[in-house]
């Protein structure tokens, strides 16, 4: 049975503490999306965590941590200055940190994948915050959806994935203010590397180390770099998407419309998940909002509630026109994702391509 602790509740979230501590598997909110939290020291906790999102085992998870000094018995110490200014200016907050594991770490195998580097963060959701100090335990968490669906941004989402399959969800309401997964910055190489862009942009982290950042960025099946030995394993898998095939369109208003009657022209029911403005001016069959034009940060607070609305609509669509956005600031994390949900393992050509190649 899945048990559900009121995150506003403080004997609620001492409860869902204790459960975490004692080698339970336990969701709750933080500012980015919901995670799915085990014991990190507890190796059977962890491998239970992948079992119930069924995620590959070379995916290794973020451990979250509520005070600063937790970081002294997990990864190898001093910690280089630039990692010291970045923990000062983003945390807590959505900047996971991939540092070097402490020789002697008491962190389980399976939460590295045997990797002899960790991903750090602390959360800033005050609720997070709350329950990882009671569970005094650092804290293992991938996101709290199925493993390839997108991440959830609500205890609904949570329960429509993992009820059964969990010990308790900590409901926080709809309070995942950044709505997409946190930065995964590697610190641990000769260069800072931004393996999974998120609301703490590669310039933020320029600005604050005076150092350069290389970005490893996501070409759906030609991927550039090396995927045998990809840096966050993470990056070679298909990732939240809802079950309809993703045609991702550049451009604002007009654009979106011809796509759509294209779509239409050859019979398919269209989905379209676009800014609220838009839905009353383009007939698509099924229209889910995604934020307000002008502002990409709501466009990221919806966007995975969006997606899953998809498959949850009674009208099951033949293909969702989904609108692009500019690569800016929270900009470039929404296109990664959206790339990444895109790339369905064929090649998605668009309607007038498939139309010249049927003819
Ligand atoms: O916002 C978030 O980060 C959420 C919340 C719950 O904190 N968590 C999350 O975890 O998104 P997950 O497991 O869905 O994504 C973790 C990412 C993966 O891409 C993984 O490959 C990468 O971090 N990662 C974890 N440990 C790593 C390591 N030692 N080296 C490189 N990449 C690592
Ligand atoms: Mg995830």
């Amino acid at each position: 049975m899945t048990r559900i602790w009121e995150g506003e509740n403080e004997l609620d979230v001492y409860e869902a503490a204790q459960a975490l501590q004692s080698g339970k598997l336990v969701a709750f909110p933080t500012e980015t999306v919901y995670g799915l939290g085990a014991n990190a020291l507890d190796q059977q906790a962890v491998l239970r965590v992948f079992k119930a999102k069924g995620r590959p085992q070379d995916n290794p998870l973020i451990v979250h941590i509520a005070a600063y000094k937790d970081l002294d018995d997990l990864v190898e110490q001093p910690l280089p200055s630039f990692v010291q200014l970045l923990i000062e200016k983003f945390w807590p907050g959505p900047l996971s940190l991939v540092l070097k594991l402490k020789e002697d770490s008491p962190i389980a195998p399976a939460v590295t994948g045997g990797q002899n580097t960790v991903a750090i963060r602390m959360p800033s959701h005050p609720i997070a915050l709350a329950l990882l100090a009671a569970a005094k335990v650092p804290v293992a968490a991938p996101s709290a959806n199925t493993s390839g669906k997108p991440s959830p941004t609500s205890c609904l989402h949570v329960l429509s994935d993992l009820q059964g399959k969990i010990d308790g969800v900590v409901d926080g309401g709809e309070t995942c203010g950044i709505g997409l997964e946190s930065s995964v910055l590697d610190c641990s190489g000769e260069r800072l590397s931004m393996l999974r862009p998120g609301a703490i942009t590669a310039e933020q982290v320029e600005a604050v180390t005076k150092l350069p950042v290389v970005i490893f960025k996501w070409e759906g099946n030609n991927q550039k770099e090396d995927m045998n030995t990809p840096r966050a394993p993470g990056m070679k898998y298909r990732h939240y998407a809802p079950k309809a095939p993703i045609d991702l369109v550049n451009g604002g208003l007009e654009q979106l419309k011809l796509r759509v009657m294209e779509w239409k022209r050859q019979g398919k029911v269209v989905g379209l998940l676009a800014f609220k403005e838009f839905g009353q001016h383009i007939q698509a069959d099924v229209f889910i909002s995604c934020g307000q034009q002008n502002c990409l940060e709501s466009y990221a607070r919806q966007l995975y509630r969006a997606l899953r609305a998809f498959d949850d609509n009674p009208l099951t669509v033949d293909v969702i026109v989904v609108q692009a956005v500019e690569e800016t600031g929270i900009g470039v994390a929404i296109m990664n994702r959206l790339r990444k949900a895109a790339s369905t393992g064929f090649y998605m050509a668009s309607p007038n391509e498939r139309l010249v190649n049927n003819n």
